[in-house]
């Protein structure tokens, strides 16, 4: 797909990574919305960016707010070539069993129903004009889990199991699907994930930390050549083959030796 003109919308636009790809957007000429659960944030935003980024309040667990943003995208820039569904939040480092079930109920609504709500919100119009792309953002932790970041793990390997599964159900109505697995990237949330962390060491960490817009630009060329996963952190391949490789070897014998395995008819 050829970015340029096309009206590009993105999720937790208001810093970070979000901010970092509707830059990327903007810089090859899309139409692009940015919206955050904080309109200041996102408004912050489309301001610095510039190029005529509009800036809208939402949140992503609400069905009536993903309505109201299509409206108004629509109203003011026309239907969504590409959504990106990249608004999520995570929880401090901590042991599974101090993780309350309010922690665990926010962090799977933000970072799983909200893509959900993201994806069939547009998905309908895309299939019908067999044009459209949607990039969901998930995590290294979507591809290798963290200990003592469990519930984060399981919400971006949801993230990473969904996209690649409406890849295929997508794929012959025209309609492209990206996975962006970040690590450490400056933003908010990461900067925010140690607290108590002394300033000069945060801001040493922060330094090194790689920038939005990078990622933004990596989506970009992933939307332009329909590319399934955007690997922006590769120094993370020998962890992922470790974690690979002991599930290979767990493949060998079925539970009852010689039995041969039904398979479900696809739909
Ligand atoms: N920064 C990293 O190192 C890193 C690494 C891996 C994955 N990610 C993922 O990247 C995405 C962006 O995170 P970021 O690091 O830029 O953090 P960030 O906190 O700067 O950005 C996330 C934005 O989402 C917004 N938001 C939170 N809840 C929302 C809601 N209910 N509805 C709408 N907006 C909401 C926040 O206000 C915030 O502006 C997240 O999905 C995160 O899990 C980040």
């Amino acid at each position: 797909m050829d970015v340029s003109g096309k009206v590009v919308l993105v999720t937790g636009g208001g810093g970070g990574i979000g901010a970092g790809i509707a830059e990327a957007f903007a810089e090859k000429g899309a139409k692009v919305a940015v919206t955050d659960i904080s309109l200041d944030y996102a408004q912050a935003e489309a301001t610095r960016i510039g190029t005529g980024v509009i800036a809208l309040q939402q949140d992503v667990t609400s069905p009536e707010s993903w309505a109201q943003v299509k409206t108004a995208v629509e109203e003011r820039l026309g239907p969504v070539d590409v959504v990106c569904n990249n608004a999520g939040i995570s929880l401090p480092f901590k042991p599974m069993e101090e993780v309350s079930l309010e922690e665990f109920d926010r962090v799977m609504a933000v970072n799983v129903r909200g893509v959900f709500l993201g994806c069939n919100t547009f998905i309908p119009d895309m299939k019908a004009r067999g044009s459209g792309h949607i990039v969901n953002t998930s995590s290294v932790n979507g591809q290798l889990p963290h200990q003592t970041f469990a519930i984060y793990s399981a919400s971006k390997f949801a993230v990473s199991a969904l996209s690649e599964a409406i890849r295929d159900e997508l794929a012959p109505f025209g309609v492209g699907v990206s996975i962006l697995y970040p690590g450490l990237t400056r933003s908010r949330m990461s900067e925010g994930q140690i607290p108590g962390l002394p300033e000069e060491a945060r801001k040493a960490l922060s330094a090194m930390m790689m920038e939005p817009v990078w990622l933004g630009r990596a989506v970009v060329r992933a939307v332009e050549g329909n590319q399934l996963h955007i690997v922006s952190h590769p120094d993370h391949l020998p962890a992922l083959k470790v974690r690979m490789d002991a599930l290979y070897a767990a493949f060998g014998e079925p539970a009852q030796p010689g039995y041969v395995a039904a398979r479900m008819p696809t739909a």
